[in-house]
């Protein structure tokens, strides 16, 4: 398959995911058995409520874990990336090496918001990306209590140019019917431009791969070939 994750949190012990390298371990080579063989490692990045974690650190992070994946025989490939969250502070920062982008080496950038609605400073963060160059992602629209409020306000976001990474949690059944509906909305309308898991420990892997099963049902293997290798592979540069 060839499948390449654009969304999880495998890097063991820096945010709210993998809490150590067994933990990773699992995640990843139950991945591989379905199909992966190739993970952006995106650690919440930015100063979020449980980290603060820069670019640099996440470089660092995923060397050590790509040997150490190699050590444990594991046949896969690893970058750097990063969810970077989206804040009004943002706008002043002056350097960009704050910025995590897909592999560290291109313009794309995974973003996520947590807010019950959408506010101003959303679109001064994203202005303030775009006008730098980046393309922002954002990450699982599905799950935003903005879309899930008013589903036709992805139109308002896609009009400005961002793009969007659907999880595929919610195609398997891991969150709440709601989500599960606009998730398969999204898919069927081709909002999203990529899927990616955005895994946190093993026992988020199941629902997933059961996610990528039913998203093949939806909109079949092409559609689903395209969100899975072919627009991720342009991000693996
Ligand atoms: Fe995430």
């Amino acid at each position: 398959m060839n499948y390449i994750d654009v969304h999880n949190h495998f890097l063991p012990g820096m945010d709210d995911g993998c809490k150590n390298f067994g933990e990773s371990l699992l995640c990843v080579r139950a991945m591989i058995a379905q199909g992966y063989n190739r993970f952006f490692l995106t650690p919440h990045t930015g100063p979020t409520e449980i980290t603060n974690i820069k670019p640099a650190q996440t470089c660092l992070a995923v060397e050590r874990f790509s040997r150490q994946m190699a050590e444990a025989g594991v046949k896969a490939e690893f970058r750097p990336g990063g969810e970077l969250r989206l804040s009004p502070e943002m706008c002043r920062w002056t350097d960009m090496t704050l910025v995590p982008t897909y592999g560290m080496n291109t313009r794309y950038v995974l973003a996520d918001l947590w807010e019950p609605f959408w506010p101003a400073w959303g679109d001064e963060a994203v202005d303030w990306l775009q006008h730098r160059g980046f393309t922002v992602v954002l990450a699982h629209p599905e799950r935003m209590a903005c879309m899930l409020d008013d589903p036709g306000f992805i139109q308002v976001l896609a009009d400005r140019g961002v793009l969007f990474q659907g999880n595929l949690g919610p195609l398997g059944g891991s969150e709440t019917e709601l989500v599960r509906q606009l998730a398969q909305r999204y898919l069927k309308e081709d909002r999203y431009f990529m899927l990616g898991t955005d895994g946190h420990r093993p026992d988020h892997i199941a629902f997933r791969m059961a996610g990528i099963t039913l998203a093949a049902d939806l909109v079949g293997e092409a559609h689903l070939r395209r969100l899975m290798v072919e627009n991720p592979s342009k991000l693996w540069q």
